[in-house]
């Protein structure tokens, strides 16, 4: 029988293939981004000899810089940020594929000078007309960006042109469909690369298999069996000087529409067809639309949002967000969000699913857990009232791995029964998950693998979930409106009581 994840014809989640030769271009090249995360992403692959000998990155920025400035740019990134040179050769190798295009994002001159740039390189390194176009700047700029892109002709071939859109996308439900609808003026959805970096992850996409590769979880996989799932993404990273930013998006829009719902929707989808894009994306698409928040009436029963207040982490105090640089004195912005979601299908109808996120938690960690329905009648003595129902945790970030708690009987005369873990990590079966995130996005969306992208019903079906809750959270409020928790601790006390009002309890990591 040929299985969904052995058949060959099938493009997605798929394994090592060079790209075509091409020219990346990343506009925002003077930020973060650029130099933290792809710029070093991209030389990795150059040293696992994945990319093709004639790619060549175009950095396009306002800043007047060189050639030479953007190449000891990236150089000090990878340095820095990533895994080091290596090996001084191939860094010079690399160096010669790298430029830079100084331009304005609202200026069409710009895009006119870029084009002919980037057709005088295609002379010179052979990359055969092949354009990734990779939007790393401020939201606000997606829409000018793209347009201007089309109108200089530059997305014109669905063949050989995509555009690369970072997060987040929109800011809520309109605005997202109206950034939709003008990059499809321009473009095909099939050339739209809506990137979110928790698809890159190794352990995100392992959920796949893990669901869909073994006979035995499936079956349990659903309201009969399974009580409740809980998703947890704690950060202890708070602000990081990112207030311009963070006090318009906090945590709904920067975490829970984006890599929650990621992670909520490969957990809950019905499998797949097969492993090309579209049909994983029909899947997750479906199970996104059947979802809503739980109460719809009363929205305190559906969500639980928080901010940090002063505290300690690691023997450290650090400020409270509304102390953070450049965060508002009376800020109501959310830097916790705890949700109940309620799935209307037939395989979850009434199982609550429950996903919180926070900054400067006491713990960096990301998981998945299956809770099970208890056992309907318990003839053993055990060390709780109850026996401990059976949990599946999925360990996404870090200490990569799998584990699965059940009871045991005690040694001894009695028949007492504990809870005990079996435990699948990765480091130990495999090393550390070594693969970063952009390292894999970058390379699918070269080899015109959609698979790990959001497509555009899915971003909008994930934004109408969470409306009411961002109209509710905008609207302005007093200082005192948001329910506050200490840096270095776990969620505020509201939060706990959305699991409790349920008799459950949030898992302590
Ligand atoms: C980003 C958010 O998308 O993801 C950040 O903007 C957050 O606020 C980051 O810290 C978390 O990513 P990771 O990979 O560290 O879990």
């Amino acid at each position: 029988m040929v299985t969904l994840l052995e058949n060959p014809l099938r493009v997605g989640l798929q394994q090592d293939r060079i790209p075509e030769p091409q020219i990346l271009t990343i506009f925002g090249a003077s930020g973060d981004l650029t130099q933290r995360k792809l710029v070093p992403a991209l030389y990795q692959m150059k040293l696992e000899r994945k990319l093709p000998p004639e790619l060549t990155i175009v950095g396009v920025a306002r800043r007047d810089w060189s050639h030479e400035y953007f190449r000891d740019y990236c150089r000090e990134g990878i340095e820095e940020y990533g895994g080091g040179l290596g090996n001084e050769q191939l860094w010079n190798d690399f160096a010669k594929g790298l430029f830079y295009c100084a331009g304005n994002i609202d200026h069409p001159e710009s895009y006119q000078k870029l084009k002919a740039f980037l057709s005088e390189l295609d002379d010179q390194r052979g990359t055969r007309g092949n354009r990734v176009f990779y939007l790393s700047v401020a939201p606000r700029f997606f829409a000018e960006a793209a347009q201007q892109l089309g109108n200089a002709g530059m997305l014109a071939d669905p063949t050989k042109h995509r555009l690369v859109i970072e997060k987040p996308f929109g800011h809520d439900l309109a605005s997202a469909q109206v950034l939709n609808r003008v990059v499809r003026q321009v473009c095909n959805e099939t050339q739209i690369y809506r990137i979110d970096h928790y698809l890159g992850k190794e352990t995100v996409q392992n959920l796949l298999v893990f669901r869909f590769a073994n006979a035995i979880f499936e079956p349990l996989w659903n309201r009969q069996f399974v009580d409740h799932v809980q998703i947890t993404v704690a950060e202890t990273v708070g602000l990081e000087g990112r207030a311009g930013y963070y006090e318009t998006a906090g945590a709904l829009r920067d975490m829970v529409q984006n890599h929650l719902m990621q992670l909520f929707s490969l957990t809950a989808m019905e499998p797949p067809n097969s492993l090309d894009a579209d049909s994983i994306r029909n899947e997750k698409v479906k199970v996104v639309q059947a979802t809503r928040l739980a109460d719809l009436e009363n929205l305190d029963n559906s969500a639980v949002r928080g901010q940090y207040t002063r505290g300690w982490m690691r023997g450290k105090e650090v400020p409270s967000y509304r102390e953070e640089d450049g965060a508002s004195a009376e800020s109501t912005t959310p830097t916790y969000a705890a949700l109940k979601l309620y799935i209307d299908n037939w395989r979850w109808k009434g199982v609550p699913f429950y996903m919180r996120t926070g900054k400067r938690m006491p713990k960096k960690v990301t998981e998945i857990a299956i809770q099970f329905r208890d056992v309907p009648f318990l003839m053993f003595q055990s060390a709780a009232k109850q026996a401990n129902p059976n949990v599946l945790a999925l360990r996404i970030q870090p200490n990569e791995g799998i584990s699965m708690r059940f009871e045991v009987k005690t040694p001894g005369n009695s028949l007492r029964t504990r809870s005990v873990n079996m435990d699948f990590s990765y480091d130990t079966a495999f090393g550390q998950p070594n693969t970063d995130a952009y390292s894999r996005l970058l390379i699918d969306c070269m080899l015109g693998d959609q698979t790990l992208f959001t497509r555009g019903d899915e971003v909008e079906a994930s934004w109408r979930i969470l409306t009411p809750l961002l109209q509710a959270w905008d609207a302005p409020a007093e200082a005192d409106a948001i329910p506050l928790y200490e840096a270095g601790t776990w969620e505020p006390v509201e939060a706990e009581l959305l699991l409790n009002r349920d008799g459950r309890r949030w898992r302590r990591l």
